[in-house]
This record gives structure tokens, sequence and C-alpha cells, in this order.
């Protein structure tokens, strides 16, 4: 990944949840040519959460229509035995659960030694100092502001304070800070107010089915963040 798409500029990152399965090439290219900054994969097990996505070779598939970040988001456990498969896929970032294994230090050291952009993501009820002593081994921290399985549910507004908290602990870190669920053009301004820069938004992007709702769902978002 080259520097600037890591930059301090806030990014909206579609979450691809939220679009045709059966068209996932094209919905990339379409959200790209929207003005998305990155493109989210979320990843499911049905085992760490209730509901079951996508896996590393569809990730593979939708790699070549991806021309700006793949950004992984694995909401399995466990997670080691397939972070080198999501790398291979093509995976710029790749964020792994705090809650999603016993040895988080190991797991994010691997994730850069396969040669991605680490990331760390907290569920609503994981307090900010389950990141305190490995903010040195990662590139991105995702706050969780739904609980992870299902795109569509509404943002919790109880998680502003640990957005708040991650960032004032990132200090001058080159760690991105994410968020990702229930972010709306009413939601997101909150979010970047708090800190955030990066904004994960499914339904938001994807509502509306064509390219120029894309382009107007993604520029409402933009435009609200000022
Ligand atoms: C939730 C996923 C999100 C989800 C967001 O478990 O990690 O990325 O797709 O969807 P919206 O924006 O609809 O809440
Ligand atoms: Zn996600």
């Amino acid at each position: 990944m080259s520097a600037p798409e890591f930059d301090r500029a806030v990014k909206i990152a579609p979450s691809i949840l939220s679009a045709d399965f059966a068209r996932l090439g094209e919905e990339v290219r379409a959200v790209e040519a929207a003005g998305a900054d990155w493109v989210h994969v979320d990843v499911m097990d049905g085992h760490f959460v209730p509901n079951i996505t996508i896996g590393p070779n569809v990730a593979a598939a939708i790699r070549p229509h991806v021309g700006t970040v793949m950004d992984v988001h694995l909401m399995i456990a466990p997670a080691d035995p397939y972070l080198e498969d999501f790398v291979r896929a093509g995976a710029d970032v790749v964020t792994i659960h705090a809650e999603a294994g016993p040895h988080l230090d190991r797991s994010l050291a691997r994730i850069r030694e396969l040669g991605a952009r680490a990331g760390v993501s907290l569920t609503p009820a994981t307090p900010p100092q389950a990141v305190e002593y490995v903010l040195d081994r990662c590139d991105l921290i995702l706050a969780m502001t739904v609980n992870p399985g299902f795109g569509g549910q509404s943002f919790l507004h109880s998680q502003l304070p640990k957005v708040r908290a991650l960032r004032a602990m990132i200090g001058d870190r080159p760690i991105r800070l994410q968020v990702d669920g229930g972010i709306t053009p009413e939601t997101a301004p909150l979010a970047v107010e708090a800190g955030a820069d990066v904004l994960v938004a499914g339904s938001a992007v994807f509502r509306g089915g064509t390219p120029e709702a894309y382009r107007r769902n993604i520029e409402a978002i933009r435009a609200a963040c000022g």
C-alpha cells in the first residue's frame, strides 16, 4: 500500500457486506468510481459471530477489482490459521478481534511478518485498555460501533468515549482509528469528532443499489464530516 492511502485524511470504506453478492467485482468498481477510499471486506465464521460470509477465495476473486485498499475485517476465531490465506488473497490490511484469541501480540506480529498492515478490533464491551500493550504492533485500531455480525444495525453512542480514549492512547503513532457499524451522515461526524479517521459504512453506502446512489451516499457522509 502506498503512503497516501495511509495518510491522515478521513477515509470512507464501504463494506461490501451490503453489496450484491452475485456481482461483487462490479460493485467494488462502482463504489470506488463513486469515491470510496478503501474497500472493507467482512469475514464471518458462524462461530465468533452468528453469521457466515466470505472466505479467502472470494477475497482473492475481488482483489483484481480493488484499485484502492483492500481492508479485511476478520470476525473469526481462531484467526491465526487463516492469516496467511487472507494476505495471499491480497489483503492490504488484516484486522483481527482482540476477543478472538489468546495471543494478540503474536497474531499482530504475524500479520506484519506476512507483509500486510495489522489491525485490531474491539467489540462494544471490550475496554480500550485491551490494546494498550500492543500499540506498537498495529497500524489500525477498529472500534466496533455495533455488535459484529450483521449490517444495518443502529450505531451505539456508548462507544464514543471509547473512540476518544483510543485517540488519546494512539497519540502521535501512525495508527488509523476506524469505526464500523451504523455509520450514516448523522453518526459519522460524531465518530470523526471523537477521533475516528476511517469510517466503514455498509447499508448507508449501498442503499439505492445504483452507481449514482453510491456516489450520493458517499458524498453525503463526506459532506456531513465537513
Ligand atoms: C458488522 C460489520 C460491518 C457492517 C457494517 O459486523 O463488521 O462492517 O457491514 O454495516 P452497516 O454500515 O450497515 O452498519
Ligand atoms: Zn466490518
